[in-house]
């Protein structure tokens, strides 16, 4: 385990001391990430406390890093036991947690202690092209080379399977003809920043999402 920065109370000065904290667990390049930090420091309802990651060079880090947000990287091994990360969660009061772009199963110990308060973006729509194995431009290269008309993401709750819990809200957008997987990946990634950090907004304050 490596904790880059660690601030106590890092989430006062923008949400207040009453405000839920976020954690968010990532592997890859973070762009939601940043977009869900920024959200959230903009409109002050609640605060990423805590970004963590199963990948030591993830860029995810560094994004966070020059947001000052504290992250940490750890090892596979504390990703399989759940313990160590358990634990910090609990000592910067993380109240919901959000995956973007995380890789990693999520051990049992972290989803029990999380119910309901554990959410997962996936780039298609489920139950369509999701489970192990299919992830980011895996899945927009699938989607195209089945010939669907249409893909999209899907928020979901996270359980002990690979995107299978239950599903709060899709969102649309076209496959057009003769798309590559990066354009494909850019429309749903615009997807992505306008409906996720919306979704985690409504849940962490307790509404039910409008988006379903
Ligand atoms: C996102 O498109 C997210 O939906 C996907 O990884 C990308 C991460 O992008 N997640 C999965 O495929 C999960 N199965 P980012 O690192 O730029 O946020």
């Amino acid at each position: 385990m490596h904790l880059f920065a660690h601030f106590s109370r890092f989430c006062a000065g923008f949400g207040g001391l009453m405000s839920k904290n976020i954690a968010i667990f990532a592997s890859g390049n973070g762009t939601n990430a940043e977009n869900i930090i920024r959200y959230f420091r903009e409109k002050g309802s609640a605060c990423v406390a805590l970004v963590l990651t199963n990948r030591q060079n993830a860029f995810v880090l560094e994004r966070a890093k020059g947001l000052g947000v504290p992250c940490v990287w750890f090892a596979k091994s504390d990703w399989e036991s759940g313990e160590l990360v358990l634990s910090t969660l609990r000592e910067h009061d993380i109240d919901f947690v959000v995956l973007a772009g995380f890789l990693a199963r999520v051990p049992d110990n972290i989803l029990h202690a999380y119910p309901n308060k554990m959410i997962n973006i996936h780039p298609s729509l489920l139950p369509k092209f999701g489970g192990k194995g299919m992830y980011g431009d895996r899945v927009h290269e699938a989607v195209i080379a089945s010939g669907e008309k249409e893909s999209g993401i899907t928020i979901h709750y996270t359980n002990e399977h690979y995107d299978e819990g239950g599903i709060i809200c899709q969102q649309k957008c076209p496959v057009l003809p003769g798309d590559t997987p990066e354009e494909l990946a850019q429309r749903i990634h615009r997807l992505e920043y306008e409906y996720y950090p919306k979704v985690i907004e409504e849940l962490v304050e307790g509404l039910s999402p409008s988006y379903l």
